[in-house]
């Protein structure tokens, strides 16, 4: 499919769901006028993330005490199962980030309510399903659909079946998937940022995101790297955020 018809079926698509038309004025805004956001202080942040940067084991050790290696070997099953579905989808999203990061987190905390912004295939999804379902705790997630791929479908799809029940969904755009969970759970005990990469969309959302995490909870935010909304968002806040590298980008956490 060419840029141009990709361009005009997304939109075709964005007419035909009203409720995604604020989103739709946002991302006209966004790749007009607003174009240079997605980057705006990327190369501060990177020189500030790189002289911090360690390891996921190595963060994963300091902020929880444990080996992150364990995860994989304790999931090994449910892992592949996962990655033969991702190879099977129709659709091609984005892969796994940092899931015993996020895994290690919820068993930290001793999770009953996460948030997640950024859903596509669900990896970030079946890492804290994994262990809220311990807990019968419950996982609320936001993410704009596949409008253009028609691809609404499969998003989480290598969640599996029987951690559905603990996995709410909400198929809008931050902006307005987050008010409707706000309603429906007020404070949580990790959020994960892993959606909209802009640097408004981050800090908006940053702020969000923090004043509904518990004291002793735990912030995770994927890509910071991208521009300095996570750096300009803790120096703002006086917080100490360990940062870790990933196949060349960064992800910041820190607890409250
Ligand atoms: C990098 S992927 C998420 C990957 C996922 N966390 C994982 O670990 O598998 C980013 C997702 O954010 C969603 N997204 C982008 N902008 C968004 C917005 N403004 N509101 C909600 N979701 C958005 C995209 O649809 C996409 O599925």
């Amino acid at each position: 499919m060419g840029e141009l018809e990709r361009v005009f079926k997304t939109f075709i698509a964005y007419l035909k769901r009203p409720d995604l038309y604020p989103e739709l004025g946002r991302k006209i805004l966004k790749n007009t006028v607003n174009r240079n956001n997605a980057f705006k202080g990327k190369e501060k942040t990177n020189i500030w993330a790189q002289s911090k940067a360690v390891s996921q084991k190595e963060a994963i050790s300091r902020l929880f005490g444990v080996d992150a290696s364990l995860f994989k070997i304790e999931y090994k099953d449910v892992l592949d199962n996962a990655a033969q579905k991702e190879k099977e989808c129709p659709i091609k999203m984005g892969g796994p980030g940092a899931l015993e990061l996020i895994y290690y987190a919820c068993e930290f905390s001793g999770a009953k309510n996460v948030i997640e912004t950024g859903v596509a295939y669900g990896w970030s999804s079946l890492a804290s399903l994994l262990s809220l379902t311990k807990r019968e705790g419950t996982l609320y997630s936001s993410d704009m659909p596949y409008l253009g791929q028609n691809g609404d479908q499969y998003v989480g799809y290598v969640v599996p079946e029987e951690l559905k029940k603990n996995w709410k969904l909400f198929r809008f755009a931050d902006k307005e998937s987050l008010p409707k969970i706000f309603v429906e759970n007020k404070i949580f005990d990790v959020v994960h940022y892993d959606s909209d990469k802009s640097y408004d969309g981050m800090f908006w959302a940053y702020n969000e995101l923090y004043a509904h995490l518990k004291k002793g909870g735990v912030f995770i935010s994927d890509d910071i790297g991208d521009n300095s909304a996570y750096q300009d968002f803790c120096e703002k806040n006086a917080i100490e955020s360990t940062i870790i590298e990933i196949d060349e980008k960064y992800v910041g956490v820190f607890v409250k």
